[in-house]
């Protein structure tokens, strides 16, 4: 196991790399950030957001939290939306989850976990929206899956119906939010094949009209 004194070793020799490498990295990063990406993720250790991408320093923008959920009422997710594509104009929002999410399965357990469980509500009611197409499936592990892909698939559309992307899609700004799924068993990444794009692409229930 490493010790924490390591991790300020392995910092001064990934600074040093870098540096080695493109003497102006740091310079330039210290200057501006422009990513093309918002990454919306699980906080899961093993779906390290930059590292599976092959992105550096500079090209993702990233949120993370249990279970990537886009919950209309966490400022925190809100906050980070909003900066990344008003003012860095992200061309795109990944939200990306994981099949074998812990958080995911909580919420299809019949068991409390304590806080956690206000936060996991959403996909709680997942679970019940999805109860028997879920119900047909031989395991636990296979129902978690599936309703890792179905918990994804419900925050693209979720961050895709607030003001901010729906405000950014009337004034014509180019952004697509996107399904994806990583695999911690071959670090492969599927994309579940909804791409959002336009109001069009929201059930008629989210869509709002512009505020002008
Ligand atoms: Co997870």
């Amino acid at each position: 196991m490493p010790l924490i004194k390591d991790l300020l070793a392995n910092n001064r020799r990934w600074s040093e790399t870098r540096a080695g490498d493109d003497p102006d990295f740091f310079p330039r990063l210290s200057r501006q950030q422009d990513p093309d990406f918002l990454w919306i993720g699980c906080a899961d250790s093993r779906v390290p957001a930059n590292d599976i991408v092959g992105m550096d320093p500079g090209e993702l923008f990233v949120h993370r939290n249990v279970a990537n959920l886009v919950v209309p009422s966490d400022l925190n997710c809100l906050a980070v939306v909003q900066y990344a594509v008003e003012v860095l104009n992200v061309k795109h929002i990944i939200v990306c989850g994981h099949y074998g999410c812990g958080g995911v399965r909580a919420a299809l357990q019949d068991r409390q976990f304590g806080l956690i469980d206000n936060w996991l509500r959403p996909i709680r009611q997942l679970v019940e929206v999805h109860q028997a197409e879920l119900a047909e499936l031989p395991d636990e592990d296979s129902q978690v899956d599936r309703l890792c892909e179905l918990n994804v698939l419900a925050q693209a559309r979720s961050v895709a119906s607030t003001t901010i992307v729906q405000n950014a899609w009337h004034r014509e700004q180019p952004l697509a939010v996107h399904a994806w799924i990583y695999g911690l068993a071959d670090g492969l990444i599927r994309d579940l094949g909804q791409s959002l794009r336009s109001i069009d692409d929201l059930p008629q229930s989210e869509r709002l009209r512009s505020p002008d």
